[in-house]
């Protein structure tokens, strides 16, 4: 044994147990994280070098040393300093090396998995001979770099379809899908997934033991699956399945937007699985990906994400029991999400019939998501239907989901001032009524938040904390703490008409509905914003939301915004007046079938008063089509920040990404502004005004974005 290598190291250590079992533990210094970045990698460089050259060891397992888990991929604050292509390259290669020393070893190498073993962490554990997960809710495990703008550099695009069949691999390479321990298994690429009881003595196993010669018919199952393996990858096949795999992909995804998995599998095409040419190919491949825009801006999305996370403080009041009022699509949803996260939930409405309408959604929500019978059970055990409102004088939160009816909350916040816990959070769900006015009915207008939740709530990732000038510091911290505590993501906003996210959504929607009224079709809008990148156009996404839902907003927002606000569209009235809703009645400005598909859009004559316009605008370019739509979200996003709605420019990027979907690639508006330039936007933004009046008037605050 090389003395040399056992002992501790900045971020590893080593130790040799009493069966010569080598055991590397890393333990990122001053990180609560295992992430990995050159100095890691240049010591496991080392540790890799010493046991090369000799060693009594009769086996290496690599460990991790923290409560988070194995390796939660490479350190992405590098990679915002990288200045060229080659620099990144180059970095990428280094990594390479280290990997195939690890690959390369003449002992069995085994991954001792439990928690994140993501990205460059599951590279690093592909690179052993062999896996062995923990079998927890923690352990999870996948390659999501093509959520960053890349795909895997340290050879994880070529071991892993080597490994388990280019279809499962590229499946988890393609999609940055993160699968648990279990599935990972299934999928063959973790050789054991095991509780933790018999995590040791697996470990072992695979450490001391030869393999046993195999049975027959599992011998023969074996060499059936190689083939497979070997076939799936063969440069006949290759072809043949990229095709496929490309027109899923064109699915989902825009290569102009997101072209890191197209790019992915085109080199998987090229190359295969035949190293080295497809390790070298990997390297430049990521290095040009990781200087373009979309990389960046997408790895600028992440730390806006983690700002958000971190905004909600831990030494925050836990909220154990939440108490809904309401039990309607958010009240409902609400309540259920949060028993699905572990709080004890009491429900209440006006009639049973009403909560059980909930609880059968909540129950719904439970079956897909948990799937065993007893984590369901335990789930529906956690929520408890409430009709007389027992729940309030127990509960640490109690959430307001009525409905949007000011004198209503008013009388409920009220008796719940006079029922509820001393200590207890007052929270309201309104998304129009300024927390002010519903604070003057109580003694101590500091006890009440706001707790926006947007809809479908399982889905929604963002949720506003709204606060006046009165809510106290406390109160705020704990709202964003339960927020966080449930995994959604919280992000404080001033109370203000619209808050942020509808007060920049609803001009761009209703944007739509003017161009629908000029005789655009419906389709075309919906292609030009998803063109710019939205996940769903504006009509059909009104239609979703509900016509009278935005109405109602809409309605509210011009009341209370300055001269440049959005008259109410009157195709949107003339709908809503003749009971045409949306999705949820089977036609608004689409029409649908009993599944909720969508058929058509409704003949424009039934609810457009400005048939005349309509032959002028079928010629209307698309690109002029995406940028009204663009700007008037731009501007009420400049105006947002200048009104100090929110904090800071990345957190008003943060909102409408997480809030209603503003293209993660470009970054948010404000990032989208910087790097467009300006001045350039103003241009185009006086020509728009020119034309289309003074709803494109450009906001003052944009001398302060220049
Ligand atoms: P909803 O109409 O579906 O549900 C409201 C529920 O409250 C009904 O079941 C009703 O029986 C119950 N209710 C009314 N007064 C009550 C009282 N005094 N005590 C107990 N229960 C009472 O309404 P929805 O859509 O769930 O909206 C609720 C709140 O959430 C509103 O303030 C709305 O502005 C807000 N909101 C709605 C969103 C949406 O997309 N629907 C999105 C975000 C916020």
């Amino acid at each position: 044994m090389n003395k040399m290598i056992t002992g501790k190291y900045d971020n590893w250590s080593l130790n040799l147990d009493e069966n010569n079992i080598l055991w590397c533990t890393l333990d990122r210094k001053d990180s609560s994280v295992n992430s990995l970045n050159q100095p890691i990698l240049r010591e496991f460089d080392q540790i890799l070098n010493g046991i090369a050259q000799g060693t009594q060891a009769k086996a290496l397992i690599i460990q991790s040393g923290k409560a988070s888990g194995f390796i939660a991929g490479a350190d992405i604050v590098q990679f915002k300093n990288l200045r060229s292509a080659e620099e990144a390259t180059k970095l990428i290669l280094k990594g390479q090396e280290v990997f195939n020393k690890l690959e390369n070893l003449s002992i069995p190498t085994i991954a001792a998995i439990s928690g994140f073993c993501l990205g460059g962490g599951l590279e690093l554990a592909l690179a052993c001979r062999y896996r062995i997960a923990e079998d927890n809710e923690k352990t999870k495990l996948g390659l999501p770099e093509v959520k960053l703008g890349i795909h895997p550099g340290w050879g994880g695009t070529i071991r892993l379809p080597a490994l388990i069949g280019a279809l499962p691999a590229m499946d988890l390479i393609l999609s940055g899908r993160i699968v648990n321990g279990k599935t990972a298994k299934k999928m063959g690429f973790v050789d054991e997934c095991v509780p933790k009881r018999t995590l040791y003595k697996a470990l072992m196993h695979y450490a001391l033991n030869t393999p046993i010669q195999a049975s027959c018919l599992n011998s023969w199952l074996t060499q059936i699956k190689q083939q497979w393996v070997r076939g799936s990858n063969h440069k006949y096949i290759r072809p043949l399945l990229a095709k496929l795999l490309y027109r899923q992909l064109e699915h989902k995804m825009k290569a102009a937007h997101y072209p890191a998995p197209f790019i992915a599998l085109r080199n998987w095409v090229e190359y295969g699985i035949n190293k080295p040419e497809a390790l070298l190919n990997e390297a430049n491949s990521i290095g040009q990906l990781i200087i373009s825009d979309t990389a960046q801006n997408l790895v600028s999305v992440f730390f806006k994400q983690e700002a958000l996370k971190n905004s909600a403080k831990s030494t925050a009041e836990p909220i154990k029991h939440l108490h809904v009022i309401g039990a309607g699509v958010m009240g409902g949803d609400i309540a259920a999400f949060a028993a699905l996260k572990g709080l004890q939930v009491t429900l209440q409405d006006q009639s049973p019939k009403l909560i059980g309408g909930a609880m059968k959604r909540a129950y719904d929500l439970a079956k897909k998501q948990l799937k065993e019978p007893h984590l369901i059970t335990a789930m529906m055990d956690r929520l408890t239907p409430d009709i007389e409102g027992k729940g309030i004088l127990k509960a640490d939160m109690i959430i307001e989901a009525i409905s949007e009816k000011l004198e209503a909350k008013q009388n409920l916040f009220k008796l719940l001032e006079s029922k509820a816990k001393p200590s207890a959070i007052l929270a309201t769900n309104t998304s129009t009524i300024p927390l002010e006015e519903i604070a003057t009915v109580l003694n101590q207008p500091n006890r009440l938040v706001g707790i926006h939740f947007f809809n479908p709530v399982a889905k929604m990732p963002l949720v506003e904390i709204i606060h006046s000038d009165k809510t106290h510091q406390a109160v705020l911290e704990t709202a964003s703490a339960f927020v966080r505590k449930i995994d959604k993501l919280p992000l404080r906003v001033k109370s203000a008409p619209g808050f942020l996210v509808n007060r920049i959504l609803l001009p761009y929607m209703m944007e739509a509905v003017v161009l629908l009224e000029e005789g655009v079709p419906a389709a075309l809008i919906d292609k030009a914003a998803c063109d710019f990148g939205m996940p769903m156009g504006p009509i059909e996404l009104a239609d979703k939301v509900g016509l009278d839902i935005c109405l109602h907003a809409l309605e509210k927002l011009t009341a209370t915004l300055g001269n440049n606000s959005t008259p109410v569209p009157e195709a949107l009235k003339h709908l809503v007046a003749q009971g045409y809703l949306g999705l949820k009645t089977g036609r608004g400005f689409y029409t649908y079938n009993q599944q909720g598909k969508k058929l058509k859009s409704a003949n424009l004559k039934s609810y457009t008063h400005k048939i005349d316009k309509i032959d002028k605008i079928a010629m209307t370019d698309i690109t002029e089509i995406t940028d009204r739509l663009t700007f008037r979200m731009l501007n009420e996003a400049v105006a947002c920040l200048r009104e100090g709605i929110v904090d800071s420019p990345e957190l008003l990027d943060a909102g409408c990404i997480f809030g209603f979907g503003f293209p993660p690639f470009r970054g948010g508006p404000m990032t989208y502004i910087k790097k467009e330039g300006h001045e350039k936007l103003l241009k185009q933004l006086e020509i728009l005004s020119a034309r289309y009046g003074n709803r494109f008037e450009a906001d003052k605050g944009w001398e302060q974005v220049a």
